[in-house]
């Protein structure tokens, strides 16, 4: 797939973002009053975090805001996507929210407005706060509530200025990588007794869209990780756990947004949602966009009698992978793939906005000038991969970099660089990489496309 930045393929008007996380980049862990979050446990444990690291100070950002602003608006973004932690917001989970926290997000809303930037924030990007986890976490209905709270607060503040809000980051990783497995925060490994936690985040999501349609929310949505699952041999034995696979990571989140219903588990073997009446209602109604997080597609083989689980996941192929090696394979044809059977399935879907795609490749910690080109390679393939899909009719609105800066890959610590931005860890100085430069460049270009259009008109 061929893509040339100068003469993006792109259609004019789609919106240009880059994103980060709290916990990923902000360090200042107990600033202002901040709780413990899930993140802080889990870090704790020995040998969580595979080179030891705290993601504190991390590109240090809760004290530099204005370091990033600037690089976002140095790109020209139409949106920065950056998260609000719940436990900094709301340190216990209940009650009043923290004044300190609140203040600075509020002025960090002002800096991007100033800078021309739209503010648009994830509510939960996985920190959440311990005292929360304790009573059950995403296991518990009673989360759901919690956690709607927590968001009339952020827009009880924020709400005059913002009106484009996220308000889960990837509840499939939570679920499969959180609760199920145990390789993120909160560590549990109840393999299908996790699925509980789909539902109440889905329905949690629904809560919080309500609270802030009520507070004059102009778009509400969250990001679901899709990948494009691939049997790895062609045997009604793979084809069967691609299948399986497929439903628990893409399908059971996705169905529900777009139909109202759950795709049949118990016919599958599994434990069915514990949905009350209603629940379906809300979270069919919750949506005015749908948000996609992509990196790879997942190649899936079936696995032995004896697995605890009836599938295995295995490298892709034949194609190039990132730095975490095969576990990332690189296939930009998967999302237009996805895309276009998303769309097939659901030919009145609202329009998509693609909140994450991005990806890590081995780079120097000292600070200094970095030629990315792999990284430049994998955006514009996936980014041609998005203007094929528009061409086949999928409504895509808005693309997203992950990430605006190198940050505190969660599990992986600093090990894993996915930044437009080269940071220092030890001196917090950030190098613009020249993905940085090729992205300005391509948001440029499209936009002066965009206006040649309009004016042609
Ligand atoms: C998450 C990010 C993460 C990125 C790369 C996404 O799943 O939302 O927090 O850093 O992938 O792994």
């Amino acid at each position: 797939m061929t893509f040339e930045p100068h003469r993006p393929t792109v259609p004019a008007g789609l919106r240009w973002s880059a994103a980060t996380s709290a916990f990923q980049i902000e360090g200042s862990r107990e600033a202002d009053g901040g709780g413990r979050s899930i993140w802080d446990d889990y870090l704790e444990r020995p040998g969580a975090i595979i080179d030891g690291s705290t993601g504190d100070p991390g590109g240090d950002s809760y004290r530099h805001p204005e370091l990033d602003v600037a690089l976002a608006a140095g790109l020209a973004l139409d949106r920065y996507r950056f998260s609000i932690p719940w436990a900094r917001l709301q340190p216990d989970g209940r009650g009043n929210g923290n004044t300190a926290a609140l203040d600075h997000y509020s002025r960090f809303v002002d800096l991007l407005l100033e800078a021309g930037v739209t503010p648009f924030p994830t509510l939960f990007h996985w920190e959440m706060p311990s005292a929360m986890e304790a009573e059950g976490g995403w296991l518990s209905r009673d989360t759901v509530a919690r956690f709607a709270d927590y968001v009339a607060i952020v827009a009880d503040r924020l709400g005059d200025r913002v009106e484009h809000w996220y308000t889960l980051n990837e509840p499939a990783m939570t679920t499969l990588q959180g609760y199920a497995v145990g390789a993120l925060a909160p560590g549990k490994q109840l393999l299908f007794d996790a699925l509980p936690t789909v539902h109440h985040q889905l329905l949690a999501h629904a809560r919080a869209s309500e609270a802030l349609r009520a507070r004059g929310a102009a778009q509400v949505g969250l990001l679901n990780n899709h990948t494009w699952v691939l049997p790895l041999h062609d045997t009604a034995e793979d084809q069967q756990a691609a299948a399986l696979y497929d439903i628990i990571h893409n399908r059971v989140f996705s169905e529900p947004l777009l139909t109202g219903g759950y795709p049949d588990l118990e016919a599958l073997g599994l434990p069915a949602m514990p949905v009350h009446d209603g629940d379906l209602e809300a979270i069919v109604r919750s949506i005015d966009f749908y948000g996609i997080n992509f990196y790879n597609p997942t190649t899936i083989t079936a696995a032995d009698a004896a697995s605890p689980i009836p599938f295995d996941i295995v490298p892709t192929p034949g194609v190039p992978v990132t730095g975490f090696g095969p576990e990332w394979p690189i296939m930009p044809s998967a999302l237009r793939d996805l895309l276009i059977d998303l769309h097939a399935r659901h030919p009145e879907m609202p329009p998509v906005i693609i909140g994450e795609n991005g990806a890590s490749f081995p780079e120097p910690d000292d600070a200094g000038r970095v030629e990315d080109p792999a990284r430049i390679d994998y955006l514009a393939g996936h980014i041609a991969a998005v203007a094929e899909a528009i061409d086949a009719g999928v409504p895509v609105e808005e693309f997203t970099v992950w990430s605006l800066l190198d940050n505190w890959e969660w599990a992986d610590g600093y090990t894993q660089r996915f930044g437009l931005v080269h940071v220092d860890f030890e001196t917090g100085e950030r190098t613009p990489k020249a993905s940085y430069d090729w992205y300005r460049d391509l948001i440029a270009s499209a936009k002066a496309a965009a206006t040649t259009t309009e004016e042609s008109r």
